[in-house]
């Protein structure tokens, strides 16, 4: 195809993907039970549900066209992504360099998890990405480390420069994991970009209600396949039947979803911009932005994630409370706008840091209502 089509038209096509127009999902709960094993003992398919069924498969070849990836392979939520993923392409001796910036729980995993287990791990922040810093920790590894970079990053909505990355880490014979889950794959493509592997949480704003929990590693090259499936089959972390349902179900929206989220969240980091009582605006589609030139050149749309300050905690409460479409919660890229105040997990943020989450709301009544309340 000549050129990429529009962001919906991909999403209404990638569930489209699989098996007969109209023929039925499986949302079956009786999963591990109806599957009649034939007498050809060498046909593995579908024996049994935690190992390969058709409702995730269905999920998968959607989420795979989206990401534009070889194969994609769907587990229980995005921490399960990035567990699945590390665990299957590192061992004991290893390497493995997770960012500083990035989701907190990440890093929890990475020392309470991988260090013990006789793995070296290293926390960069974005900047050290680019600063030597990496291209470093590359040297003293040796082949075969792993790089997870999250970018733009959550909470601090910094890029890191996925096409210099890669090729820093190809050049190190390290392999490139990238969190896609801010971005999505209707706003950056880092296998495009020289990823080698997508990890992501589809409980944002790919599934986009915040109903559910799912999580999906997606590969450049099906050479690393063989080790994610090993390691979701024995570690169990599986995506459940009714949630690979919805999820399939939400991703045909994703594409309107996403453009009007995106739309908001600029149009709100605009008007928070000159607000006398709004500081420290971040935004990556912002052109005043520090993050704004990488964004621009691999971003395609910026995301529903805006980060702002106000002066004190009880100032963010004051805000949320006084707003009438934002509502307070910690997950975010679903349908309603929602603030987080980060301090209160740990982020190294200040008190009245907050990150708001834009829904599908008409702009004009999101802004109004964010206007009044500050
Ligand atoms: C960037 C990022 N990666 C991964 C996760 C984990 O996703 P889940 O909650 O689906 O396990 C989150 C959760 O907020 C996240 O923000």
């Amino acid at each position: 195809m000549s050129r990429l089509p529009g962001d919906s038209t991909r999403c209404v096509k990638a569930v489209a993907h699989e098996g007969l127009p109209g023929s039925p999902l499986q949302p079956g709960p009786v999963f591990a039970a109806p599957y009649l094993l034939g007498e050809d003992e060498r046909d593995d398919v579908d024996t049994y549900a935690r190992a390969s069924n058709p409702g995730w498969r269905a999920l998968e070849s959607a989420l795979a066209a989206l990401e534009h990836a070889s194969a994609a392979r769907v587990v229980g939520s995005g921490m399960s992504a990035i567990t699945v993923a590390l665990r299957a392409l590192t061992s004991p001796g290893g390497t493995v360099v997770v960012p500083s910036e990035g989701y907190y729980q990440v890093r929890m995993f990475a020392t309470e998890y991988l260090a013990p287990h006789g793995i070296e791990v290293h926390e960069l922040s974005v900047a050290e990405f680019g600063d030597g810093s990496l291209q470093q920790v590359l040297d003293a590894a040796g082949p075969g480390a792993l790089v997870l970079a999250e970018t733009p990053s959550n909470p601090g909505l910094d890029t890191v420069d996925l096409r210099e990355t890669a090729a820093l880490c190809h050049r190190a014979g390290a392999v490139l994991l990238v969190d896609n889950t801010t971005a999505t794959p209707l706003g950056q493509l880092p296998l495009d970009l020289g990823a080698d592997v997508v990890v992501a949480s589809g409980t944002k704003s790919l599934s986009g209600h915040s109903d559910l929990l799912f999580g999906y590693v997606a590969v450049a090259n099906d050479d690393l396949l063989p080790a994610v499936d090993r390691e979701r089959l024995l570690s169990g972390t599986v995506l459940g039947p009714f949630e690979t349902w919805l999820a399939h179900r939400s991703l045909g929206t994703a594409g309107l979803r996403f453009e009007r989220q995106c739309a908001n969240a600029l149009a709100v980091a605009e008007m928070l911009r000159s607000h006398p009582a709004v500081s420290g605006v971040r935004y990556p589609g912002l052109e005043t932005d520090p993050a704004y030139a990488v964004a621009a050149r691999q971003m395609r749309r910026y995301g529903p994630l805006v980060t702002f300050r106000l002066p004190t905690r009880d100032d963010v409460y004051r805000f949320v409370r006084a707003t009438e479409l934002v509502t307070p919660a910690t997950s975010f890229g679903g349908i309603h706008t929602t603030a987080d105040r980060r301090a209160r997990w740990g982020d190294a943020v200040p008190e009245g840091f907050v990150r708001l989450s834009c829904g599908i709301e008409d702009t004009d009544d999101l802004l109004a209502d964010l206007d009044a309340a500050l």
